[in-house]
């Protein structure tokens, strides 16, 4: 099936069965973080004895950038590295650079939690990093500290947001997820301090990825609410998307100062053109955040196959993709039992 996407892109790369281009891949190229976000990697279930991954268990970097050029191949314009905690694995910045060789890859973004960037903003740049999304999601020390498991790095990350300002990794995207009764209430601190700066921040709802951050919908604050409260506070208009399929609703300040964003996948899902693929650190390519089972690619990869096997597999999985959880989240929650889904942390959102 070929669609208007295809048409004006020009690729041949894989259509899913809802006629959806394989356009963006994240990859995650190390399991562990060094917060323990409640949401996310709960402290309880992720303690000192959890058994993460070994460091054989995850794709080399070879690795990585040989199946980014498959990928690459099938029509993939967007690499986006996340974790757990990308910045935790050595030597990222030469990951980055290898990646940004490859031919038709036209942005590579990292999801950072921030507290690394500080240290490594030059170098990530350097080396072709074009943009940097951090996770920070109250300026609120107390609940900043809640919300990161107890890890009071409030003040390294914010560090880590100036330093990515500096070099030019901007504009810098900030992800803060909002809970009720958690954090809605600091909401506009947030932007009060990033307005009129190169810095978009973004307000992501409370998803139910996983299976262990026990959400429920009482806990999600509808994005609707957050714009209202903005607009009465400093007016904003809806902007158009930068692409088809976009996670974020863009939202502008009528006065000029700058950009805001919303992620709504439960009240308003944006499964309709997910163009997104996302490869997990020991190697398994899913074909959605709350997928079930992966497609272990590591296997072929270290057992020799060549090019064109590696992508038959791609291409066969991406095809018979179905997947649209958000858009079936009530129906499937209702229809128990639990659909079991992969860890956040383990696919880096
Ligand atoms: P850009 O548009 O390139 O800036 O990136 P992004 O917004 O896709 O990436 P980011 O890593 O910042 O993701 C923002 C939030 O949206 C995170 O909480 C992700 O887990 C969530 N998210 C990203 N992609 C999807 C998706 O396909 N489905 C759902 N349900 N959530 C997603
Ligand atoms: N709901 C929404 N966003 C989440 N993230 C992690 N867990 C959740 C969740 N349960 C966000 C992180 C990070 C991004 C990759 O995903 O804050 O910014
Ligand atoms: Fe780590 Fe990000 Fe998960 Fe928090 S949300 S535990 S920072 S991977
Ligand atoms: Fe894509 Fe799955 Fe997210 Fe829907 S829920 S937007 S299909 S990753």
């Amino acid at each position: 099936m070929v669609n208007e996407f295809h048409v004006l892109q020009g690729h041949r790369g894989p259509v899913d069965r809802r006629g959806r281009p394989l356009h963006d891949l994240r990859i995650s190229v190390m399991d562990r973080c060094n917060f323990r976000c409640p949401y996310c990697m709960p402290k309880d279930a992720f303690h000192e004895h959890y058994r993460f991954l070994r460091s054989q268990e995850r794709l080399s970097f070879d690795e990585i950038v040989r199946l980014s050029r498959l990928f690459a191949s099938l029509g993939v314009r967007k690499l986006r590295l996340t974790g757990g905690e990308p910045l935790l694995r050595a030597n990222l910045a030469d990951l980055i650079g290898d990646l940004s060789t490859i031919p038709g890859v036209d942005d590579i973004a990292l999801t950072t939690n921030g507290v690394l960037l500080g240290q490594h903003a030059v170098d990530l740049f350097a080396n072709g990093l074009k943009r940097v999304t951090v996770s920070l999601d109250t300026l609120d020390k107390e609940i900043f500290a809640r919300m990161s498991g107890g890890f009071a790095a409030l003040d390294q990350v914010l560090e880590g947001i100036e330093a990515a300002i500096s070099v030019g990794l901007t504009p810098v995207k900030i992800n803060a997820v909002i809970e009720r009764g958690v954090n809605d209430h600091t909401v506009l601190d947030l932007i009060e301090r990033f307005r009129g700066r190169p810095v978009i921040v973004r307000f992501v709802e409370f998803m139910d990825v996983g299976n262990r951050n026990a959400w429920r919908p009482e806990m999600v604050v509808p994005s609707r609410e957050i714009v209202a409260r903005v607009n009465a506070r400093w007016p904003i208009r809806p902007l158009t998307e930068n692409y088809r399929g976009e996670v974020a609703k863009r939202w502008a300040f009528e006065d000029g100062g700058g950009e805001i964003g919303f992620i709504s996948s439960v009240s308003q899902p944006f499964c309709g053109a997910c163009s997104r693929a996302r490869l997990s650190s020991e190697g398994k390519f899913y074909t959605c955040l709350f997928a079930t089972e992966g497609l272990d690619l590591r296997t072929p990869l270290r057992s020799g196959a060549d090019d064109d096997e590696l992508l038959r597999l791609i291409r066969g999985t991406w095809s018979d993709r179905t997947d649209r959880y958000s858009e079936l989240r009530e129906e499937l929650r209702r229809s128990g039992p639990e659909h079991r889904k992969i860890e956040m942390y383990y696919i880096g959102g």
